[in-house]
């Protein structure tokens, strides 16, 4: 009963916490383990905004259904007394990707490298088999544990794939969105995580973002530099999706990219992998399964072991927009990795906001 359940818990530490969301490290009193805890404040009605009572439910509902060692693990989940706050208990994580990646001086080789995406592959596998697309791949929802152990996290906005209403009560980052998804694809598929999971693996070997747009065009056209844009060949139905783009005047291609310049820090097996992933139409590019089978994972060099990924991860700045009665919000830049320092505040509400 809602009643009992939060008497067993007790908050130890803020990890973060914005508008609607917070997160903590807490205790479960009966076993004394370690937990995170995630508080979404939903209000009675939904009054406070419409997408934090469906994305809580839908975060429940996915999260009780699956069981894997690479997908985060909801040990609890109920809502406050007075109904207004829905509470989830996940097992304690050390850091996520986005921290990792952009503000830990942690080296990652080709074999750590390995390691995480067999581990982020096999959970998307997973997820994809039980019937699950999750939609928001992105380093901020990549866990790591105490022992490397990586896990897929925040199903906010999961859908399963045979679900044809497409209605998302909160959209995915632009950086990460795949170019169907951008490109208002009604039939899009799992592929479409794969996109994003691709943007991370570059992500993750340049420690720079791959596209770092500033609005939804741009992001098209960063990734028409990259590919070229559809074509009749490439993808015959691109040009009948609702927000097909396409530039009478092509003089934008002129600074094309290539794969090998813009991952200069990538070895060939990664190059091949980018390149299996990054592909324009969903329908060519590769499936978590294939990529599980694929010659990036025999070829030399072996993964790493889990335990080997470093992880030490930077401290958090506490940072609040007190929906829980905690400290105030501290938006100012110095608070912001420095990575960061020279996008606009819409950029960074993207990858900052909840
Ligand atoms: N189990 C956990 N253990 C430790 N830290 C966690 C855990 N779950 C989440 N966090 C931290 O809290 C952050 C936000 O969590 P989560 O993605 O679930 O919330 P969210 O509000 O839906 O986030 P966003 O909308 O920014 O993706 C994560 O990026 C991570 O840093
Ligand atoms: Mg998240």
């Amino acid at each position: 009963m809602a009643t009992t359940k939060s008497e067993n818990y007790v908050i130890d530490e803020m990890i973060l916490e914005d508008s609607l969301v917070g997160i903590y490290k807490a205790r479960h009193l009966p076993t004394n383990e370690e937990v995170a805890i995630k508080k979404i404040k939903v209000g009675r009605h939904g009054e406070y905004t419409d997408w934090a009572e469906p994305a809580a439910e839908n975060e429940m509902q996915m999260l009780r259904k699956l069981d894997h060692p690479n997908v985060i693990k909801l040990l609890d989940s109920f809502y406050t007394t007075d109904s207004k706050v829905a509470v989830l208990v996940f097992e304690l994580m050390l850091a996520d990707l986005g921290r990792l990646i952009h503000c830990t001086d942690n080296r990652y080789s080709h074999s750590h490298i390995k390691s995480m995406v067999y581990m982020m592959v096999s959970g998307l596998e997973y997820i994809h088999s039980s019937g699950i697309m999750h939609q928001d791949i992105k380093p901020g929802n990549i866990m790591i544990d105490n022992h490397g152990i990586i896990k897929i996290a925040d199903f906010g906005i999961s859908i399963y794939v045979d679900d044809t209403c497409r209605k998302l009560h909160r959209l995915p980052p632009a950086w990460y969105r795949s170019p169907e998804f951008l490109l208002g694809d009604r039939q899009y598929g799992t592929s479409t995580d794969m996109w994003s999971l691709g943007v991370l693996i570059g992500e993750l070997i340049n420690r720079h973002i791959v596209f770092p747009s500033k609005s939804e065009i741009e992001q098209i056209l960063m990734i028409y530099r990259l590919l070229g844009p559809p074509t009749d060949q490439t993808w015959p139905e691109a040009k009948s999706f609702k927000h097909f783009l396409q530039f009478n005047d092509d003089s934008f291609l002129n600074n094309e990219e290539s794969f090998e310049k813009k991952f200069s820090k990538a070895n060939e097996q990664e190059l091949n992998l980018l390149k299996s992933l990054l592909v324009m139409n969903p329908k060519y590019r590769a499936t978590a399964k294939q990529v599980l089978e694929s010659t990036y994972f025999t070829s030399n060099p072996p993964a790493s072991k889990p335990e080997d990924i470093p992880r030490s991860a930077a401290p958090r700045h506490r940072h609040s927009r007190d929906p829980f009665h905690m400290n105030d919000v501290n938006t100012n830049d110095e608070n912001l990795p420095s990575d960061y320092s020279h996008l606009n505040n819409d950029t960074k509400r993207q990858l900052f906001s909840p």
